[in-house]
């Protein structure tokens, strides 16, 4: 009887990890219940705490690749083909070098700001390179560093997703189907060109089992697509039906600060006294930034 009753809980474990759905978000697996880390958040940006931590350092995100586009049933989730060429990530406050292993997409956004939700939001999950592989980093504090783009409504298509939403559709009403992209594209197109802005807290993964310990980074800069793209998003179907929305439901804060990054260059002018020196000092500022844009 205990046997068989072990037997009902492993199946039931398994079967889970696939067939959770957003409909019913209570009967998530304990730690979703239990933790006091969870994510998403809304981000109150009057009650963040300024951080002044060094740039990212994106490593390969500007190679060209093609790749998986997945219907997992409850989000849309992208694999690049790296044939070993992983793109990496360090600095900006993370304890290690970071690795992609994936894309994947909420809509409507799952973070919101001062209370605001943005109709889709993307998340680039990294893993810690010493743990080696995505699950093994899961379970470890730090292992996992997500990032986190908003999307806002334009009238015009982001033209670089177009490789993209094209197989969006071939998988759309099949879940658990898989079509690689024809045209190879670079991961650059998944981030703001200006990553120097950002939102960090510490908390979980907003799928089950919820693990927590993840680096949360949000970038203050958004990028654009049009409600015709948004629209691939919500036409994909689950087990269940329509996958019309999949975001999970707001988790408390627990006191937990979350720090934001502002770029430098507003701060910087405060100090500048004459009106001479301000323009002058404008000029280099644009001068520099330009630059920067220019390297990345
Ligand atoms: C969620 O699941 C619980 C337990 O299975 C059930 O009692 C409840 O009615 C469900 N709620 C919805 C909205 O489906
Ligand atoms: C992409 O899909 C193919 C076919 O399903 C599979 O063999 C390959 O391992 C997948 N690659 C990645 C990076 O997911
Ligand atoms: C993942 O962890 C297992 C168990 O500790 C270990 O055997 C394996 O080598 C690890 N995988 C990688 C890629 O580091
Ligand atoms: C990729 O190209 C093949 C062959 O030309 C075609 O059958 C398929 O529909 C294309 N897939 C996408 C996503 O455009
Ligand atoms: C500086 O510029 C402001 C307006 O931008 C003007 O009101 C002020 O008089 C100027 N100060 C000097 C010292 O020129």
């Amino acid at each position: 009887m205990v046997q068989f009753l072990g037997f009902l809980v492993l199946t039931f474990g398994a079967a889970f990890a696939s067939h959770w759905s957003y409909d019913n978000q209570t009967v998530w697996p304990e730690l979703c219940n239990s933790g006091t880390r969870q994510s998403p958040i809304n981000i109150q940006t009057s009650s963040t705490k300024q951080t002044y931590l060094l740039p990212f350092i994106f490593t390969g995100y500007s190679e060209r690749f093609f790749a998986n586009v997945t219907n997992t049933g409850h989000t849309v989730k992208i694999n690049l083909q790296n044939n070993g060429k992983v793109p990496t990530v360090e600095r900006g406050g993370l304890p290690g070098t970071y690795a992609l292993d994936s894309v994947h997409f909420h809509w409507n956004s799952e973070h919101t700001i001062n209370g605001y939700r943005y109709p889709a939001e993307l998340h680039a999950v990294h893993y810690n390179v010493q743990y080696g592989n995505l699950d093994n980093a899961t379970i470890r504090e730090n292992g996992l560093a997500v990032f986190s783009i908003l999307f806002e409504i334009s009238s015009d298509d982001d033209k670089y997703f177009s490789p993209i939403m094209k197989v969006i559709e071939k998988v759309d009403n099949t879940v658990g189907m898989t079509a690689q992209t024809n045209e190879s594209f670079s991961p650059d197109i998944f981030f703001p060109r200006d990553t120097s802005g950002y939102y960090r807290y510490i908390g979980s993964l907003t799928t089950p089992d919820c693990n927590e310990g993840v680096i949360w980074t949000l970038f203050t800069n958004t990028l654009h697509i049009s409600e015709s793209q948004v629209s691939y998003f919500t036409s994909m179907w689950s087990e269940t039906g329509l996958l019309t929305e999949n975001y999970r439901t707001q988790q408390p804060i627990n006191g937990r600060p979350v720090y934001e990054k502002i770029s430098p260059l507003p701060k910087v002018i405060t100090i500048v006294t004459s009106n001479a020196s301000k323009v002058a000092y404008i000029k280099l500022l644009m001068l520099f930034s330009i630059i920067y844009l220019y390297l990345k």
